[in-house]
């Protein structure tokens, strides 16, 4: 929004037309809604250990998001032994200590890895993040 020249409000079009390729039909898209409405998709990950805040797209995979901010999530022998993130060697393991809910809920490779942590434990790699979360990394237990 500006303010017009006599005091009027005046919105500013955000509206583009873009050419569809499958249909070849120009479709219009409001990039002003599409910027707000992607506001809402974005998760904040708290890293507590490190102090560390993360904004990542809804959806987005822990572990990726962790390495990609230098977030350390291995242990000694998890920096050379990791899967890679295939969910094979257990050892991206995390504390989520708050937004439980705004996570993917455990995979079965997480069910059979983490049979005997508590529930609040996760795979950062099996892991993708809706929301607003809080993580420790390389908890003791
Ligand atoms: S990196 Fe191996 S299980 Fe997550």
């Amino acid at each position: 929004m500006q303010t017009g020249s006599e005091g009027e409000v005046v919105a500013i079009s955000e509206v583009q037309q873009q050419l569809n390729p499958a249909t070849g039909e120009t479709v219009a898209i409001d990039r002003k809604a599409t910027a707000q409405n992607s506001k809402f998709m974005s998760a904040n990950i708290k890293f507590v250990k490190e102090d560390r805040e993360v904004v990542a797209a809804s959806g987005a995979n822990l572990r990726f998001k962790a390495l990609e901010n230098g977030i350390d999530l291995y242990t000694l022998m998890g920096k050379m032994m990791n899967c890679g993130g295939y969910g094979q060697c257990g050892t991206c393991v995390v504390e989520v200590t708050e937004g439980m809910e705004h996570l993917s809920p455990r995979t079965e490779v997480e069910n059979r890895k983490l049979k005997k942590k508590p529930d609040n434990y996760r795979l950062a790699c099996q892991t993708l993040v809706h929301g607003p979360v809080s993580i420790v990394t390389k908890p003791s237990k």
